[in-house]
């Protein structure tokens, strides 16, 4: 890796996008692309682990991927109940776990994971891995919104105390700092619902390769971009 650390973002978000493409031009059913691209994802993590970045979201599922047929989103699902059950690195990593988006949807085995998971690494600070399943940006807004204000109502806060730094505390990432790095595999350009809220200033960054194909390298390719970058936040 030959960029400076201290150009290195602080937190990236992986759109893992491209998994049933690239079974199709292989002529496999979709699902292989996403056990392909399960793997890609413990490889990228690992990487990013070595190289010292401290945040790191990956878009699992999405909120509107429920319209899928019900054999991928089992398929889906099968992998995300693997990845848990093997999650022991964390420990010796020093990684905080989250999993961000709406728990409820998932069946009692895999929410009780997910609340061990993220219980037993709370302490951990050596690097935050954040995984985004049943996620929605406008979802995950609107759920800030209404825990304002049923603050407001319960007299907990005033209305005038709401601003960003409030419902930014409020989304699933409180706490954590915005993505400064966004990445989508796959050739699409667009966001799909992914970190609404925490990508107002983020560097977008697309490449054609599919997610089971996104290696090392190509992260590194992202980063010498990402580092070349002349971000403003809107000032001079
Ligand atoms: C991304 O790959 C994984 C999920 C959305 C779960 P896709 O399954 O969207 O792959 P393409 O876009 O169809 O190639
Ligand atoms: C975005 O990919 C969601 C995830 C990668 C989890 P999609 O494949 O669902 O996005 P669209 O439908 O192409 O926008
Ligand atoms: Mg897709």
């Amino acid at each position: 890796m030959a960029v400076d650390k201290e150009k290195l973002p602080v937190h990236i978000g992986f759109i893992m996008d491209g998994n049933g493409r690239w079974a199709l031009k292989r002529g496999l059913p979709r699902k292989m692309g996403h056990r392909e691209g399960a793997k890609a994802f413990r490889k990228i993590a690992r990487y990013c682990k070595d190289i010292g970045i401290k945040y790191i979201t990956f878009y699992a599922f999405s909120t509107e991927n429920w319209k899928r047929p019900k054999e991928e989103i089992d398929e889906i699902m099968r992998l995300f109940g693997e990845y848990l059950d093997e999650a022991e690195d964390f420990r010796k990593d020093r990684t905080r776990l989250l999993f961000l988006g709406d728990k409820s949807a998932f069946d009692e085995k895999l929410r009780n994971r997910m609340t061990e998971l993220e219980e037993a690494s709370a302490e951990f600070d050596q690097m935050t891995l954040m995984l985004a399943m049943n996620y929605g940006g406008r979802d995950e807004i609107v759920r800030a919104a209404e825990r304002a204000a049923e603050m407001v109502l319960n007299k907990e806060i005033k209305l005038s105390d709401i601003d960003e730094k409030l419902l930014g505390s409020l989304m699933y990432t409180g706490g954590i700092p915005d993505a400064d790095l966004i990445i989508r595999p796959s050739g699409e350009k667009r966001i799909s619902n992914f970190l609404t809220w925490q990508s107002a200033y983020s560097e977008l960054y697309f490449t054609d390769v599919l997610w089971p194909d996104f290696t090392s390298k190509e992260l590194d390719k992202a980063l010498e971009d990402y580092a070349s970058r002349s971000r403003r936040f809107g000032g001079v």
